[in-house]
């Protein structure tokens, strides 16, 4: 039996009303004049439900409405329409008691009192979400070690680099034993070595806390890695929502297979719906296509004419999936960009 979910949004709208400008000086007077607003609607009629535990990757373009969306689920923006529902608390009425439920990072600024060394946000935090004493030193004590936040805790938040305040930061959401966690870019601006060590303890406190996350990301790497779920969001809508596993074999026809012959030399393969994509030496990358055959038939014929050493089968990354989602090609998106079919 499925769990009830944790999270469940419905039909969920949000407009910002903006001021629509002319540009240059003549365009600047004439706007201190005339106010002329449009409407644009941010997150369009959205819909999904979050079960606990689950590990959720947002993504979409810049400007898909990720952070409205995160924004609204911690109860700081109010929506226009639609019901939204975070561990059975509507969180633009209740922002206070939704707070003690959530833990939340934005990537691009801090919750840490910015003069203050980072033990003495904790403090405050561990005071404002009235933490009980014993359960503050049990997190304080496994979350400091794991996240290596020793050396750090004397040091004032401004002196940190980006990747030691991001971990100061998630510790800090995490001092009150929140259920959910919302990470707005938490990798963004981060080297190669502080993302490993973010996405290492997101799934740590996912796999053995159970603390369900949503993140949003622009870091293809850190939802291959970490999301077993993903939503992507374009210009608002929802435009895949699934398995990440069903995201590759859905918008996915090609696959290459790497294989290693014993003494191929100059041969071309001519085996039918077979196209050679690079050759290296005995190894030759393959290419086919799902719908015109498959990898057991592709397979077969190639041991039954060839000897063969070696076989691997190149995954394709989420990242080319979703770039080739939102191009003008085949996809849902753009079919939908251009008026083709309904959202
Ligand atoms: N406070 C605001 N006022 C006006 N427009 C906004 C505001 N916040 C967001 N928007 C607009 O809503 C859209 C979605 O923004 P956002 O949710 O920040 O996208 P993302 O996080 O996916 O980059 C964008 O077009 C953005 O310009
Ligand atoms: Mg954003």
């Amino acid at each position: 039996m499925p769990d009830k979910p944790l999270i469940k949004v419905d039909n969920l709208v949000r407009e910002f009303s903006v001021a629509e400008g002319e540009s240059g000086f003549l365009g600047s007077i004439k706007n201190l004049f005339s106010r002329k607003k449009s409407i644009k609607r941010a997150v369009d009629n959205v819909s999904f439900s979050i079960n606990p535990g689950e590990f959720v990757g947002l993504v979409g373009e810049n400007g898909a409405g990720k952070s409205t969306t995160i924004k609204i689920l911690t109860g700081i923006l109010v929506p226009t329409s639609g019901s939204v529902d975070v561990s059975g608390i509507v969180p633009y009425e209740n922002r206070k008691e939704n707070s003690k439920n959530i833990g939340v990072v934005f990537g691009q600024r801090t919750q840490l009192w910015w003069d203050l060394p980072v033990r003495e946000s904790f403090d405050l935090l561990r005071s404002i979400f009235r933490v009980p004493d014993e359960i503050f030193h049990e997190n304080f004590k496994e979350i400091t070690e794991v996240l290596d936040l020793g050396p750090l805790l004397k040091v004032p938040v401004r002196k940190l680099s980006l990747g030691q305040r991001m971990r100061c930061d998630m510790a800090a959401a995490l001092i009150h034993s929140p259920r959910i966690l919302f990470l707005d870019e938490p990798t963004i601006g981060l080297d190669i070595l502080a993302k490993e060590h973010v996405r290492a303890f997101l799934k740590k406190i996912n796999d053995e806390r159970g603390v369900t996350i949503i993140l949003t990301t622009h870091d293809m790497d850190d939802i291959e890695t970490l999301c077993n779920r993903i939503m992507i969001l374009d210009e608002g809508v929802i435009v895949y929502d699934g398995p990440t596993e069903t995201l590759k074999e859905r918008y996915v026809n090609e696959k290459i297979l790497k294989i290693e012959f014993d003494g191929i030399g100059d041969d071309e393969i001519l085996t039918p719906h077979i196209t050679t994509v690079k050759k290296e030496g005995n190894i030759r990358w393959l290419s086919f296509k799902k719908d015109e055959t498959n990898i057991q038939s592709v397979i077969t014929k190639i041991l039954g004419e060839y000897c063969v050493k070696d076989i691997a089968i190149h995954e394709p990354k989420v990242e080319d999936i979703v770039k080739n989602i939102y191009s003008t090609g085949n996809s849902e998106a753009a079919k939908r960009r251009s008026g083709a079919v309904a959202p």
